[in-house]
Formats: structure tokens, sequence, C-alpha cells
């Protein structure tokens, strides 16, 4: 068995060239991973592109890459858990390249910890970051686009442990399902204002920005390719294509939906799964106790 074939190479793209001429799209976190990957199909499709996100490296590694592809960049030191520096960032982003018709809400927080260990800290991080971030971000582009009545297209980047939960990471899938969730009410708060809310689901596609806890989880589990039904994990340039079909001309009528691209394997349970693992033991730990 071979399962799904490959992706097509870095570069391809099915959308016509320049079908974002003349926009400009906003990606948080966008200079890192599949933000990256996501800010450059765009880029190779005419965008413009803005990147959002606190870090001065990871700023320069997004505007390089987008640099490389030929397009115009801009970015901008931005925390999304600070209303305020989102304002000052959508501002600096209007002034440079025009008010973003697309905003991909990317960024988020994440790391592997057993829920009985998890500091109240902890959880608030993640779901500030990953949940309140993703809102405030919305909220100031919806008021920006309702006040100036023009047509508009959101992104949540997901996970799919938003429908199962997440052992080991019960902050970010509680976020992920909130920012699910919200996808689907903005769509329809929204819609009369002409601004499409839709959710994009990757699978697991690993990159060289992992960070190292979540890099670290995944070493210590087997290879990864065989645990997928397509006998492959996923290329960050599929999740870019699937963004700029999602917010392109021809996915205007898809709206309060989220896309799953992840070759069918979050939908992979049976009643006989291997022999259930703590998250504990999954992650070498001591038994647990207090203090
Ligand atoms: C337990 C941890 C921890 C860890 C941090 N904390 N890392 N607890 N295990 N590995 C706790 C800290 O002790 C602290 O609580 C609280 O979290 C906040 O930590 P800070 O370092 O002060 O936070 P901050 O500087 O704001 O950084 C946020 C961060 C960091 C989330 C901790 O990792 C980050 O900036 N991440 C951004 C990138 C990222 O996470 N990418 C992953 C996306 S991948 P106390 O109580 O000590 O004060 C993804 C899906 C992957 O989302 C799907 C699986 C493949
Ligand atoms: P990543 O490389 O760690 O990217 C996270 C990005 O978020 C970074 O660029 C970071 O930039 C930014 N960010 C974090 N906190 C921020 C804050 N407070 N304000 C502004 N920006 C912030 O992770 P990734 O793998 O590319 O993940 C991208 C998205 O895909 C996330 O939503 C993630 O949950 C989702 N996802 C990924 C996978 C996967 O296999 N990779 C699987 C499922 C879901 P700064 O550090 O510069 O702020």
């Amino acid at each position: 068995m071979a399962g799904i074939p490959d992706a097509p190479a870095l570069g391809a793209s099915a959308l016509q060239a320049g079908t974002f001429e003349g926009a400009t799209v906003l990606v948080t976190g966008g200079g890192t991973g599949l933000g990256k990957a996501i800010a450059s199909e765009f880029a190779r499709l005419g965008a413009r592109i803005a990147i959002a996100s606190r870090k001065e490296e990871h700023l320069e590694a997004g505007r390089a890459a987008i640099e490389e592809i030929g397009a115009e960049v801009f970015t901008t030191p931005c925390d999304i858990r600070d209303p305020e520096s989102i304002a000052s960032a959508f501002d600096a982003i209007e002034n440079a390249l025009g008010r973003p018709a697309v905003l991909v809400n990317n960024a988020a927080a994440n790391f592997p910890v057993p829920a009985e260990e998890m500091s109240p800290n902890a959880w608030r991080t993640v779901v500030d970051i990953t949940l309140n971030g993703t809102f405030f971000c919305a909220r100031e582009f919806g008021r920006r686009h309702i006040d100036a009545g023009t047509p508009a297209s959101i992104i949540n980047v997901g996970a799919s442990y938003a429908w199962t939960g997440g052992p080991g990471f019960a902050h970010s899938a509680a976020a992920k399902a909130g920012a699910k969730n919200m996808v689907e009410t903005l769509a329809v708060e929204w819609g009369p204002y002409g601004i499409q809310v839709n959710g994009l689901v990757p699978g697991l596609m690993p990159h060289e920005d992992m960070t190292a806890d979540i890099r670290g989880n995944l070493d210590r589990t087997h290879d990864k390719d065989p645990c997928q039904p397509a006998l492959r994990v996923g290329r960050p340039r599929e999740l870019g294509w699937a963004a700029t079909f999602l917010a392109s001309p021809y996915g205007r009528f898809i709206s309060g939906h989220t896309l799953v691209v992840d070759g069918a394997n979050w939908q992979r349970r049976s009643l006989t799964n291997p022999a259930v693992v703590s998250v504990r033991e999954q992650m070498g730990k001591e038994p647990f106790r207090i203090g």
C-alpha cells in the first residue's frame, strides 16, 4: 500500500496567478512554520503580506521568506493577548499596505503537560493566546470592515482535538474548541456585512520551526508516516493551498465551515485502539504527588 500520493511540489498552485493581486493578507504568527507556509502561498498568488507576532527573529524570518518570493511584505510586533497591541499593529499595517482583506488567525501557543500538573498560569497563557487572542484579532478586523462596508475573509487555524479532546494538551484543545465555535458564531453574525469566516485544521505537519516542547513530544513516539491513514504526514504547503482557496473568490460561499486537512487522521478511531498509555507514562514522568 502506498497511501495518499505526496503533494505537488512547492511553488505549484491550483489558483490562477494574481488571484490576490492588490489584496493585503495578514497572517498572525506568519514568521514561522505553518503561518509562514500560508503567507508564502498568498504571496505567490500576488498578495501583499503583513506578518504580526512577538519576536523580532520570527518577523525577520517571515520577511525573508516573502521577499524571496518577490512579494511586498510588512512586519509588525504584536502580542495578540493585548487588544491595544493589536489595534496598533492594524494601524501600522493599514498605513503600510492598506487594510487587510484577509486575516489568518494562525498564532497559537501550546506545550504538552499532564492536566494534573498544569499551573493556573500555564492554562491561562495558552487560552489567552489561542482563544482570546484569536477573538481579539477577529474583533479588530471585523470592526474595521463593518465600519468601512468592505467585504473580507477570516480563517481561524485550529486543531482536530477541538472535537476529540487532546490528552496532554487540555489547555490548547479547549482553546481550539472555542476558536472553532467562534467561526460558527461570527460567520452568521458578520455574513450580512460580507465577512466570510472559516476554520482550517492542519493534521500533523512537521516543520523546522516547531518549538522544543512540541518537537520533543513528537520525538517520543515512533515513525510518524505509518501512523497516518494517508501513510504520510502533511506538508505545510498543503495547508497554504487550502487557505488560499478558502479566501479566494472561488470559495466565497463557503462560510462557517471548518476544513480539516489531515488525510482523515482524526477519524481514525475504533473500539480496539492500542492499549492505553497514560500521558505521564508517555512523557516519562514519575507518578503524580501533590507538592
Ligand atoms: C508546563 C509550562 C511549559 C511546559 C510553559 N509553561 N511551558 N508548563 N510545561 N512545557 C508554563 C510556565 O511555567 C508558566 O506558568 C506559564 O506556562 C507561562 O509561561 P511563560 O514562559 O511565562 O509564557 P510566555 O513567555 O508568554 O510564552 C508562552 C508559551 C511559549 C506558550 C509558554 O511556549 C510560547 O511562546 N509559545 C508560542 C509558540 C507555540 O506554542 N507554538 C506551538 C503551536 S503548535 P507558571 O505557573 O510557572 O507561571 C500547536 C498544535 C500542535 O498549537 C499540535 C500537535 C502537533
Ligand atoms: P509555531 O511555528 O510555533 O507558530 C506559532 C506562531 O504563533 C509563532 O510564529 C509565534 O510567533 C506566534 N505567536 C505565539 N504567541 C503569540 C502571541 N502572544 N502574539 C502573537 N503571535 C504569537 O507553530 P505551527 O506549528 O506553525 O502552528 C501554527 C498553527 O497551526 C497554530 O494555530 C497551531 O495550533 C496549528 N496546528 C499546527 C499543527 C502542526 O502539526 N504543526 C497541528 C495542528 C494545529 P512569536 O513567537 O514571534 O510571537
